[in-house]
């Protein structure tokens, strides 16, 4: 049996290629959130995985969500690696400051993409988006302009704003201190950007899968939101530091919701 580079509780680590180490683990995660290299630069270690989808596909039930991180260049680029999933939806996320460009004939890129992907029943994800907070008309009541005779099935004709939004799909989200100073992970995303996902796809005390594992970003929010994670990472450097913030971290260091 493969030993975990680092485990608790709820989380375990593997060093190794995600492609090798998956076929070795007896697990059934209830979601994937990976964030694979977008193969996008010249960069020696930007390169796409090959075959991770398939590999990950082997170990996710059916009902399972496949949530990735990536660029519109890269889902086009590899869209028949996703050949055997079905898009659901798509969020946005915005950075406070942008990459490149070095040349003036492109835009400073300030966004990246996270899309979801499932296989079986829609109705059979876990799939739950949290209400956000909001101050505004709360506790009021509005009713709606009357209904025509025909439209009135499953109408109602007036809500109690109860304070919470349904989320948008555009998350403006200022990095954490901790992101942009600590250097961790040339790539690490913003914990309250993996937070939403790893909580819209899992219910409480659910497997989330982080084949891409990083600095432990997702494992780290699995663990703050009370669910269960499993990473594999293949750089040995990247996976002491996972393990490091892992071993460290406590709700008051890191959490952001
Ligand atoms: C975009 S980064 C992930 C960053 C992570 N989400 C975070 O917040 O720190 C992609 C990671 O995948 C790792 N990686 C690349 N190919 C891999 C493979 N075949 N199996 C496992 N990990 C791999 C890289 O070393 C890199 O750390």
């Amino acid at each position: 049996m493969l030993e975990p580079y680092f485990a608790d509780d709820t989380v375990q680590l593997y060093l190794g290629d995600c492609r090798d180490v998956l076929p070795l683990l007896d697990i059934a995660p209830v979601a994937c959130v990976a964030d694979p290299p977008y193969g996008e630069t010249a960069n020696e270690w930007d390169t796409w995985p090959n075959g991770w989808v398939d590999a990950v596909s082997t170990v996710l039930p059916q009902s399972a969500s496949l949530w990735c991180f990536g660029s519109a260049r890269m889902f086009l680029d590899q869209r028949d690696d996703f050949r055997s999933w079905k898009f659901a939806q798509e969020a946005l996320w915005v950075k406070r400051n942008g990459t490149g460009p070095t040349s003036r004939d492109r835009l400073v890129k300030l966004h990246e993409w996270a899309y979801h992907w499932y296989r079986g029943r829609w109705s059979d994800l876990h799939h739950e988006w949290e209400r956000e907070r909001v101050d505004a008309n709360k506790g009021t009541v509005r009713k709606l302009a009357r209904a025509a005779e025909h439209q009135r099935d499953g109408r109602q004709n007036a809500w109690t704003d109860d304070g919470t939004r349904q989320p948008r799909s555009v998350t403006y989200l200022i990095e954490a201190p901790s992101v942009r100073f600590q250097k961790r992970h040339p790539d690490e995303k913003p914990l309250a950007v993996v937070e939403a996902l790893v909580r819209e796809c899992t219910p409480e005390g659910g497997l989330v899968l982080d084949p891409f594992a990083g600095s432990g970003s997702t494992l780290l929010a699995a663990r703050l939101l009370g669910r269960r994670a499993v990473g594999i990472e293949l750089n040995e450097e990247y996976a002491e530091r996972a393990a490091e913030r892992l071993a460290t971290a406590d709700l008051f260091s890191e959490a952001t919701s």
